[in-house]
């Protein structure tokens, strides 16, 4: 059982592999080619590439949730990233750039510490994003009514039934892979939580954006889960403990307004005040007792 789950998963990472060969193909001769090829095994092997790998602080590599270097059309993928930006971030009271937008993803989901949008790890991840949005227009037009997401409706009254649910969810969907204690394996796979994961002001510590992640990517190569499954396991995972989130300790010191025009320069997020934002009591839903 477990053999079979093992060789699954090679065989299935071994499919994404060949699909990045492919996002590389026809890159330009010279520096500019280079560039393009070094944002990208940055984001495929954050966590060993040398020139990244002082720059986080947990286990994760870009890719664990922009899978496929964000080649894919599933939650996550970069398809229209460079086309969009720059763009107003409500988050940062600013209208932030490409290369903002990657530096920020340094201070949250991987728990470190924001890189200069001048250095060569933003400027070369920056160039592989816009190598996958080549030929695009560069104001994307706007988007097709979509579906209106179900979760934020399911957030407002989430009890601690749905994190009882989702357990079970986990333990028959995710455990084999992310482990019972959230902490994967490393180098296959990604923590889920504690102290090796993301941060509790990133994205995903938000289970609203957590359940729409999880229902286009997890289980990894077969998503299958219900709205109501994929909710009640980011209910799951974002009530476990995660480092907190202390805006000042991710930027350099001495950041000047030049190199960090947010506007909100003050930020402290945990995972209780994730949920008391939205109206819930972590220990209510964890049914913790005193
Ligand atoms: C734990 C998961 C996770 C990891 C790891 C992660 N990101 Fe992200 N990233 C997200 C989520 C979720 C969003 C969308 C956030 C939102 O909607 O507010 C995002 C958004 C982005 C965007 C904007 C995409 C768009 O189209 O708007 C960029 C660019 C980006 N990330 C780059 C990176 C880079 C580069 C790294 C590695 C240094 C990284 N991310 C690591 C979860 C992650
Ligand atoms: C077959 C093994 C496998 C199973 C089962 C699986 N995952 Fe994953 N998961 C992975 C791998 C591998 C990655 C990283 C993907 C990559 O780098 O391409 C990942 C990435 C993630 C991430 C983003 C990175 C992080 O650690 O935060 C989350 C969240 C996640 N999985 C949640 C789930 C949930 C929820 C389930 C169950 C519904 C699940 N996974 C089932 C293998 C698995």
């Amino acid at each position: 059982m477990k053999t079979s789950l093992t060789a699954a998963v090679i065989i299935g990472l071994a499919g994404v592999g060949m699909a990045h060969a492919q996002s590389l193909q026809g890159l330009p001769a010279g520096p500019l080619g280079q560039s393009i090829q070094n944002g990208y095994d940055m984001m495929m092997h954050t966590t060993t590439n040398p020139e990244v790998k002082g720059y986080i602080g947990n286990e994760l590599t870009c890719s664990n949730c922009h899978i496929n270097g964000g080649d894919t059309s599933a939650p996550g993928n970069f398809r229209e990233t460079a086309s969009k930006l720059p763009a107003y971030s409500k988050r940062e009271n600013a209208v932030i750039t490409l290369e903002d937008r990657i530096a920020n993803c340094f201070m949250r989901s991987m728990n470190g510490t924001r890189p200069s949008t001048d250095s060569n790890v933003i400027v070369d991840m920056a160039a592989y994003i816009d190598w996958l949005d080549r030929g695009k227009p560069i104001a994307t037009p706007p988007a097709p009514p979509s579906k209106p997401s179900p979760y934020p409706a399911m957030l407002k009254t989430a009890t601690h039934a749905d994190v009882v649910a989702g357990e079970a969810v986990y333990k028959a969907n995710c455990a084999a892979c992310h482990g019972a204690n959230g902490a994967g394996m490393p180098g296959m796979f990604p923590p889920v939580w504690g102290d090796k994961s993301y941060n509790a002001g990133a994205g995903l510590a938000n289970p609203v954006k957590l359940a729409t992640w999880v229902k286009g990517n997890m289980p990894l190569g077969n998503p299958h889960l219900t709205e109501q499954e994929a909710f009640q396991v980011a209910m799951y995972i974002d009530t476990h403990p995660r480092p907190d989130f202390v805006l000042s300790k991710h930027l350099p010191a001495n950041t000047t307004p030049d190199e960090y025009n947010a506007k909100v320069r003050a930020e402290t997020d945990s995972v209780a005040s994730n949920f008391q934002k939205a109206g819930l009591s972590l220990q209510s839903l964890t049914g913790a007792t005193n």
